[in-house]
């Protein structure tokens, strides 16, 4: 195993794998008393340059339950958001801690902090990727489908930080994925290369979001505008007008399909309310998923689980 949780593409499947079951494992055992706290004494900053509710809180909650404490760091009232640099807060925090999950903007300062720290560096969301949230994502699957060998997985939305890693996720795992973006809102070109150059399944991108669900088994989309994007809001509403995951859509996909959605979700833009609380829906799940894969990650990287 790397040191650093920062993307999928640094894993093996065998190793994602096992993340998954002692996931699946933590979350059966969690009542176990002190048999559960792997990582008594241990201490993890969660650094935070964009908002987070489920991040911060699954993050804070999971190293707590494993003996731990974590430590929340908000950019804006640290040295950081004074211009200290980042290796060397890299360096300060190895010091004092022994892990740090860090929410960012670019891909590169996650891996810039994890080169000078001696100590586990975990990925919270960056625009590039979202890896944590992708793990959990597989997991509420693999709960509700069995497994997700031979499923169809279809994205419709942007082609943001959690396409980039589904497309990640589905060559690594080897998976079907089909991703229906709006012209000029494609993912990552690079990633995607990757992910094709290593893939033995199949990753489409369409621009038709019928396309990309018909008889797809799990369903997913995400905010039109990201974090850091809101100023690029009205454009992209008319940019992605009809890529939505509706009554419509979702009929179109295998009749026990299931509906994803990373949240925080806008109601009626990118997923009607009448779909993200309906029958299909599994973004409770899939939102609690975080707090069991975090703490697997956390276990294997912080603790040697
Ligand atoms: N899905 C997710 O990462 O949620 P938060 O932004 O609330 O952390
Ligand atoms: N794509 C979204 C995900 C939020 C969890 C964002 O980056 O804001």
């Amino acid at each position: 195993m790397k040191k650093d949780f920062l993307a999928l593409n640094a894993f093996s499947k065998k190793e994602l794998d096992g993340l998954l079951d002692l996931a699946l494992e933590l979350k059966k055992k969690r009542k176990d008393g002190d048999k559960h706290r792997i990582l008594k004494g241990k201490t993890l900053a969660m650094i935070f340059e964009k908002s987070s509710t489920r991040t911060r809180v699954s993050f804070e909650v999971g190293i707590y339950q494993l003996g731990g404490h974590g430590l929340f760091i908000s950019s804006g009232t640290s040295q950081m958001g004074r211009g200290e640099p980042i290796k060397d807060t890299a360096r300060t925090l190895s010091r004092y801690c022994d892990g740090i999950m860090i929410r960012t903007y670019g891909q590169e300062i996650v891996e810039e902090l994890a080169r000078y720290a001696t100590i586990p560096v975990i990925n919270g969301l960056t625009d590039l990727f979202h890896p944590c949230q992708i793990m959990a994502d597989v997991m509420t699957v693999i709960e509700h489908k069995k497994g997700y060998k031979g499923l169809k997985f279809a994205w419709v939305g942007d082609g943001n930080n959690m396409a980039n890693t589904w497309i990640e996720a589905a060559a690594i795992f080897g998976f079907d994925l089909a991703l229906a973006c709006p012209d000029g809102y494609l993912p990552d070109a690079k990633v995607l290369e990757w992910a094709r150059s290593v893939a033995k399944s199949s990753i489409v991108v369409t621009d038709d979001p019928r396309e990309a669900v018909k008889d797809a088994d799990v369903l997913n989309t995400d905010v039109w505008a990201s974090m850091g994007q809101e100023q690029e809001q009205k454009a992209r509403e008319k940019a992605f007008a009809g890529f939505q995951l509706n009554a419509e859509t979702v009929g179109l996909a295998k009749k026990d399909c299931i509906v994803m959605h990373c949240l925080p979700a806008h109601r009626d833009e990118e997923i009607t309310d009448e779909v993200i609380e309906g029958p299909n829906s599994v973004v409770w799940d899939e939102a609690e998923n975080r707090l069991h894969i975090q703490k697997a990650i956390m276990a294997r990287l912080m603790g040697g689980a």
